[in-house]
């Protein structure tokens, strides 16, 4: 995780820029920052653990002087969050200047070796064997650039680097292996950041690096190399358009909230996403002897779905997988004949991006669907979909979720007529159905808001939650789950409802709140039984269930009424409300739900 940014005017400060880009940036981690200028030949640093605005305040960091400057927001890995490991990290005389992202896996080995040499460390970070490298290469006779090729061609591990030296004050020299990192173009200078986003108040004009590379920014110009070969590269500058009209919290407290609200609009977007890709993935899915859909927190929710899916609307059989468990589970049998669909908000989560590699290793057919244009996996997947939910600032994924249901159910029914399972007449009906959804999600937000506040309200103090759900709405209580523990920090739990009696069920007691998803679909029935074996133990139940449903009304102690809608679809609308629960729960305890504790919205290392 840990987000970087590089900025070289050719003549005007680029502190206040680099705060913007790192404020873009702070999704990728928040724990600690720190900004490096050159300045009159020498090196300048200010960092700290904190926020990035709290920082800004105590230690000044746009007024620091200097045109060529790097910039870092952490999420620890190596050494805990405090000032002396955050970054930027330098070498023993203080003329290199080093930010990060990802992980030097052979940095014991380095660094011990760097030690007995005589460099001193200050950190206990993996990151600060990089600047005393390079230093060690210049101290034997190598130029600058000739010392930072040598030093990184000795690193293993995943690294987006930004290097700044007084050896050459007017460079930025920029290294991607595996943590993604992007050079941007402009009138005024040039730019290295994790992200297009976090460029888009300067530039729209990117180069998109690839691993392996080595970009040195003067400038006016840029020269990229390749490792190990040292081959120069020449790659275009390409124009992104980034969607920035949706960055602003627009007079919501929060990100999260902001977000929730926006799903009526956004998911608009996502089911009209273009049938020619559609129509590609459809066809790749069925020529393939076994599909593979993986995903990581949310995405994987999302995989999970997708996978019922597809079987239910398609009658293709798909393997939902974690990402990170991918190679050990399926290794094996992932072939040439296989496919495998990459759900990832971010593009750049690396156990997503490992699992993908290993298997285009063994032939397999890489898809994706991603909210990130120009994101690592856009570039390594066969075809893949852009689901046009915008930027998604808050850390946990809420109209990013239901934007990938929304393409899922999409390419279940391009899929599921392609391959004959779906008459013209079902076809016709879910399009209509489909169309309606985000109508529904409005209906959803505009009545249970204060009802689910309320309900925050009366629940924020219980030691646990319990998630229950059938069927399609089994993913949707991991859903819930999660957003609940992960913003509220109230330990949860999520099962299949019917498997709730084979464990589960001796954590109830007198008062446990437990949230059933219950939509008016074939698992009501089935439901029902559960409710009361979790009543029957004093729980007290959360209902969420159709508006006409007396039936699971009485059985409630809270029961959230939702509008009709076409069952196969009741995911999308269902989760609203338990988003807006963990939401509000987790202000009401002091939380700060945009950025929880210990999380980061991309995570780039394993
Ligand atoms: C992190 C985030 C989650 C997200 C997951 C997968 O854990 O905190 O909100 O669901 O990564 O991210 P992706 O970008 O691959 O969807």
């Amino acid at each position: 995780m840990c987000g970087i940014i590089g900025i070289l005017y050719r003549d005007k400060s680029v502190a206040k820029d680099l705060v913007t880009g790192l404020k873009l940036l702070e999704y990728r981690g928040y724990d600690s920052a720190g900004i490096a200028t050159l300045s009159n030949g020498s090196i300048l640093i200010e960092k700290d653990k904190g926020r990035i605005d709290e920082l800004n305040v105590k230690l000044g960091f746009e007024s620091m002087p200097g045109c060529v400057g790097i910039a870092h927001t952490r999420w620890a890995t190596h050494g805990a969050p405090d000032k002396i490991n955050a970054h930027p990290h330098t070498d023993c005389e203080n003329r290199i200047a080093v930010v990060h992202n990802g992980i030097i896996d052979n940095y014991n080995e380095i660094k011990s070796e760097l030690v007995r040499k005589g460099h001193i460390f200050k950190s206990l970070t993996d990151t600060e064997v990089v600047p005393h490298l390079i230093e060690e290469y210049i101290k034997n006779g190598y130029s600058f650039r000739d010392a930072v090729i040598e030093a990184v061609s000795r690193l293993e591990g995943a690294y987006a680097l930004g290097i700044i030296s007084t050896y050459e004050p007017g460079m930025i020299v920029g290294v991607k292996q595996l943590s993604p990192l992007v050079v941007g173009v402009s009138d005024e200078g040039m730019f290295i950041a994790s992200d297009i986003n976090s460029l888009s108040p300067f530039t729209k004009d990117v180069i998109v690096l690839d691993d392996g590379e080595v970009v040195f920014l003067t400038g006016d110009s840029y020269e990229i190399v390749r490792l190990p070969t040292r081959e120069r590269v020449v790659k275009k500058v390409e124009r992104i358009e980034i969607d920035t009209q949706f960055a602003d919290k627009e007079g919501y407290v929060h990100y999260m909230l902001k977000e929730i609200f926006e799903q009526p609009v956004v998911l608009n977007y996502s089911i009209r996403v273009q049938e020619h890709y559609l129509n590609l993935m459809a066809e790749l899915l069925d020529r393939s002897k076994e599909v593979f859909i993986i995903g990581a927190g949310t995405s994987y929710h999302a995989a999970l779905l997708g996978s019922i899916i597809l079987s239910r609307v398609a009658r293709l059989t798909t393997i939902p997988v974690i990402a990170s468990e991918f190679v050990s589970r399926y290794g094996d049998v992932v072939s040439v004949d296989s496919s495998v669909l990459a759900i990832s908000q971010s593009g750049e989560t690396i156990d997503v991006l490992k699992a993908i590699e290993f298997a285009k290793s063994r032939a397999a057919t890489i898809l994706g669907i991603t909210n990130t244009l120009a994101s690592t996996l856009t570039r390594v997947c066969r075809v893949y979909i852009h689901q046009h939910s915008l930027p998604e600032i808050g850390v946990a994924a809420t109209k990013t979720f239901t934007g990938q249901l929304a393409v899922l159910y999409r390419l279940a029914m391009v899929t599921g007529k392609k391959r004959g399972k779906l008459s013209q007449r079902e076809m016709d009906e879910m399009k209509v159905e489909i169309a309606k959804i985000p109508g529904v999600v409005k209906t959803v937000l505009d009545r249970v808001d204060q009802q689910v506040r309320a309900l925050a309200k009366k629940y924020k103090d219980t030691r646990y939650f319990v998630f229950l759900g059938r069927g399609l709405s089994y993913p949707i209580a991991l859903e819930g789950r999660l957003k609940m523990l992960e913003i509220t920090y109230i330990p949860s739990l999520a099962y299949p409802a019917g498997e709730s009696k084979h464990g589960p069920i001796s954590l109830i007691e007198k008062g446990v709140p437990v949230v059933f998803v219950a939509p008016p679909d074939e698992t009501r029935k089935l439901i029902i039984g559960n409710i009361e074996e979790m009543r029957a133990r004093n729980a007290t139940i959360i209902t969420l269930g159709d508006e006409g449903d007396n039936e699971l009304r009485e059985l409630s102690d809270d029961f959230i009424p939702m509008p009709r809608v076409y069952p196969l679809f009741s995911p999308i609308p269902y989760v609203v409300p338990l988003q807006l629960f963990a939401y509000y729960t987790a202000v009401l305890l002091g939380r700060d739900p945009d950025k929880p504790r210990n999380l980061a919205k991309s995570v780039t290392v394993l």
